[in-house]
């Protein structure tokens, strides 16, 4: 049986040390880290996210404002508001959720958040940083799964690496930040031939494809880590991950459970990364 990842003592400890940061810097500065988070619509996923983030807010004394704006916001409207969330000198780190409704562009509003306030790190101009290793931010939810290794000790050199999805959001810059830490990474996606046999010669296997019990034992090496980023729900609309986790549990070394795992994570290092934006507003 795998040793289970838990998502929720790690956060538990990166927040402590978070908080502590945070209170010496407001001692320091009379800055409070401050996080805009920007919610289009009624989507319930969405919504709990949300209310996660503003929670991890509060436990680690940073502000936070919800701006919760309706489904069929114009563009011009949005990118208004967006303007003036950016002119409030409380506000350090600026959020919006994704996905937004079809009718938004959704480029425009990633483009629009200054680089040092874009605490997602999805702007062009750190998704550059990041590539070339010289960086402020990173984006959440990959930055959680380095974390999840690196307290586990789980030495990525040298190691086969998969990663199955290539989303700008996960997929992509999980890649870039395993092959920083000198992993052999291969991309997998929807058009990758013979997906079990490159998954089964992996030794970390990081999963993020949006499917419901997707990753079977079949496709996992003996003693393999397996990091499972997804967040569905399965036939009985119970939150699942991406992987069968019974069965690969048998097989793993070690392994994420969802919820629990890197969910939490992912909030965890947008906290962090509101620190960071407070620190560089102040120097
Ligand atoms: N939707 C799903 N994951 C994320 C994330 O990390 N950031 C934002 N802004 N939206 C998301």
């Amino acid at each position: 049986m795998a040793h289970i990842i838990s998502g929720k003592e790690i956060a538990s400890s990166v927040r402590a040390q978070i908080a502590e940061k945070g209170r010496l810097f407001t001692e320091r500065t009379g800055v409070v880290p401050g996080l805009a988070v920007v919610i289009v619509g009624e989507d319930p996923a969405s919504k709990v996210y949300v209310r996660n983030k503003k929670k991890g807010c509060e436990e680690v004394g940073f502000y936070s404002e919800v701006h919760e704006l309706p489904e069929d916001i114009t563009q011009e409207r949005l990118m208004s508001e967006l303007e003036s969330i950016n002119k409030n000198p409380k506000i350090h780190g600026i959020l919006v959720q994704l996905p937004l409704p079809r009718h938004l562009d959704e480029k425009a509003v990633i483009d629009f958040i200054p680089p040092e306030k874009d605490v997602d790190a999805f702007h062009p101009v750190n998704t550059g940083k990041i590539m070339i290793g010289n960086y402020d931010f990173l984006p959440c939810t990959p930055a959680g799964v380095m974390k999840m290794l690196e307290y586990e000790n789980i030495d990525v050199t040298g190691k086969n690496c998969v990663v199955i999805g290539r989303s700008n959001i996960v997929g992509k810059p999980m890649a870039m930040l395993l092959l920083h830490s000198n992993g052999t990474v291969t991309i997998c996606h929807s058009k990758t031939k013979n997906l079990a046999d490159i998954t089964s010669k992996a030794d970390i296997l990081v999963s993020s494809v949006g499917k419901a019990k997707f990753v079977t034992a079949d496709m996992v090496k003996e003693g393999a880590v397996v990091i499972d980023v997804g967040m569905n729900r399965d036939e009985n609309g119970k939150l699942c991950g991406d992987v069968a986790f019974d069965e690969v549990a048998e097989k793993a070394s070690a392994i994420t459970p969802v919820p629990g795992g890197v969910g939490v994570m992912t909030i965890t290092m947008l906290l962090q990364n509101t620190l960071k934006a407070a620190e560089i507003a102040v120097k």
